[in-house]
């Protein structure tokens, strides 16, 4: 298995269900944080790795695919958020939230796709909010939108090799940096990483091998 922003918030909780399922994986981020789990042949550490620059992923993607011996399942968590109204706002934001967003996921998923194997899956992170954007929230709304998209195409392309292609959609995840930037937020309405790992975990199960295209809102109760 490939996590990318395996040492955010969401991507350390699907890290650690993975190595609790015995799962052999390679975690891959910008990151060169204390968050990272340490290296060992079953939990590969590819730490600063920007996922915006195609060589560097594509090294990455065959240095992990090397040392696992194929890829089972890509599970494209790296990406961000950022708010701020069209009147006003700067294009500047539109291009970094497409760069952190889209091209981190393509990126990852075209260095991938030689190694991966029939039967294999590939998870993306959308968003519900960009199902109905909000104020201030059209360049976010705009790239998970993409991500949608992405998947959807990309599960026609991939469905008579076997290899399926989902995404799933977080309301307002219950993070330690969204409580403290939504302070008076109702958190225990907000989504558990937990919640959406169990997700991806099913998903990328032998279970789900029959679902693919999906777009899967998963919003606690938002
Ligand atoms: N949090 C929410 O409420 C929410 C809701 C819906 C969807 N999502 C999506 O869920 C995913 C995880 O969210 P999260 O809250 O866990 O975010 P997070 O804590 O910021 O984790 C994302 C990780 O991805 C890394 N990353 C960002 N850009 C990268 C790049 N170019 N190359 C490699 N790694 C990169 C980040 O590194 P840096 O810290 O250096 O940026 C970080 O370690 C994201 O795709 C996010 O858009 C989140």
């Amino acid at each position: 298995m490939i996590v990318t922003g395996a040492f955010g918030a969401l991507g350390a909780i699907v890290t650690r269900e993975l190595v609790k399922a015995h799962c052999r994986l390679a975690c891959v981020d910008q990151l060169t944080s204390a968050n990272a789990p340490s290296d060992s042949a079953d939990c590969i550490v590819l730490a600063g790795i920007d996922l915006t620059d195609s060589t560097a992923t594509c090294k990455a993607m065959m240095n992990a695919a090397g040392r696992l011996g194929g890829i089972d399942g890509l599970v494209n968590i790296a990406g961000g958020f950022a708010w701020e109204k069209i009147d006003g706002g700067d294009i500047a934001t539109w291009d970094r939230l497409y760069n952190l967003n889209v091209r981190t996921a393509f990126n990852a998923i075209r260095a991938s796709l030689p190694y991966i194997l029939s039967g294999g899956r590939i998870v993306n992170m959308g968003a519900a909010g960009a199902v109905k954007a909000a104020a201030g929230m059209g360049a976010y709304a705009a790239s998970k939108a993409g991500i949608a998209k992405m998947t959807e195409a990309l599960s026609e392309e991939l469905k008579d090799k076997g290899i399926t292609v989902n995404a799933v959609l977080p309301s307002i995840i219950d993070t330690p940096a969204n409580r403290l930037t939504m302070p008076q937020g109702e958190f225990e309405r907000w989504v558990r990483p937990e919640q959406i790992a169990d997700l991806i975990m099913f998903l990328l199960s032998e279970r789900a091998s029959a679902i693919t295209g999906a777009l899967i809102p998963i919003t606690g109760r938002v």
